[in-house]
């Protein structure tokens, strides 16, 4: 570290991150093809896209949307199934200058668990566990539901000794409740969170943005919502570790996420509108912190000022 340069290293838990910036699950393809043109540099860790056991179709186009403020999406996790992913991006894992996520999804636990183990077999550094998808039994989102979120969560911690991160859903009637859920069942972390449910109509055409109409809602207009959720579950759950995510576009966004009680802050949509961009916000991260005098990015973690 050079003299007078703030300490930018941060942990959920006992996993170390030399950055605290994640990229986000769905923003960066598969990590190795993001490689080229972002800068994974930036990140403590990159996450790849969802894979489910079996090959998803993902949804008909259109599947994403310019909404003015922020972006809807209904991409219906398409994916080419955990086996064909590990034979593919499996090898080329270890070339990453970051740490890549494996994202879980599945339709219920068991498959949840068949996917992690395959991932974790392929060499990711930590397992996310996507609650964002429909549980099989009762075509609800599993992160709707304390139960089913933590029998997918235990179900995954049974089968690796890997971190395991647990991504929730803002959508949620009560989300420390589902945190609690998923902290008893053994996550490290939780993930706040994913998109915000949202739809769109098009006035000349009459048809919706998204062929699904329904999809999910991200960008800049969603922070204070994930703010809100991190702040909820870092008060409410004291030392349970939180990534920040959602809206995040630059350094002060970040500096937010951390004072709310994200120890980690992941970095999404803004990749659409600049796959570099990571670069950008911790050359800032560090500006601020020299600026205010301030030696680790980890003594701004919840470090709110009351009123
Ligand atoms: C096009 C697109 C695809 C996404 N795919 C996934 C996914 O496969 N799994 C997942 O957990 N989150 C997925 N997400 C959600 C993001 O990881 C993130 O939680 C959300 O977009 C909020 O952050 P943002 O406002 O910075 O984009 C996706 C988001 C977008 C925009």
């Amino acid at each position: 570290m050079k003299r007078g340069m703030a300490d930018l290293g941060t942990s959920l838990g006992a996993y170390r991150l030399s950055s605290p910036l994640i990229a986000a699950c769905g923003t960066v393809g598969s990590v190795v093809d993001f490689a080229a043109v972002g800068r994974l540099d930036s990140y403590g860790a990159a996450v790849a896209k969802s894979v489910s056991g079996e090959p998803w179709p993902g949804r008909p186009a259109p599947r994403l949307a310019a909404t003015g403020a922020g972006m809807l999406n209904g991409i219906g996790i398409q994916n080419p199934g955990v086996d064909a992913w590990a034979a593919e991006v499996g090898p080329r894992l270890a070339g990453m200058p970051t740490d890549v996520w494996g994202s879980a999804v599945g339709k219920d636990a068991a498959e949840f668990a068949r996917v992690a183990e395959t991932l974790a077999r392929a060499g990711v550094a930590a397992i996310e566990v996507n609650l964002s998808c429909p549980n099989l039994e009762s075509g609800r989102m599993f992160a709707l539901d304390a139960a089913a979120s933590g029998e997918v969560v235990a179900a995954v911690r049974a089968v690796t000794n890997l971190p395991v991160g647990a991504k929730l859903t803002p959508n949620s009637e009560d989300i420390t409740t589902i945190a609690d859920a998923v902290a008893q069942a053994g996550a490290d972390w939780v993930v706040l969170g994913n998109t915000v449910w949202g739809a769109g109509f098009d006035i000349e055409t009459r048809k919706p943005l998204l062929s699904g109409v329904v999809g999910g809602y991200s960008g800049k207009p969603i922070k204070p919502i994930s703010l809100r959720c991190v702040w909820e579950v870092t008060q409410n759950i004291p030392g349970m570790p939180v990534v920040g995510l959602g809206g995040v576009t630059s350094a002060e966004d970040v500096v937010e996420y951390l004072l709310a009680g994200a120890a980690a802050v992941g970095v999404g949509s803004a990749h659409f509108a600049n796959p570099r961009i990571g670069a950008r916000i911790l050359r800032d991260l560090s500006r601020y912190l020299r600026r205010q005098q301030i030696g680790a990015v980890s003594d701004l973690i919840g470090a709110v000022e009351p009123w």
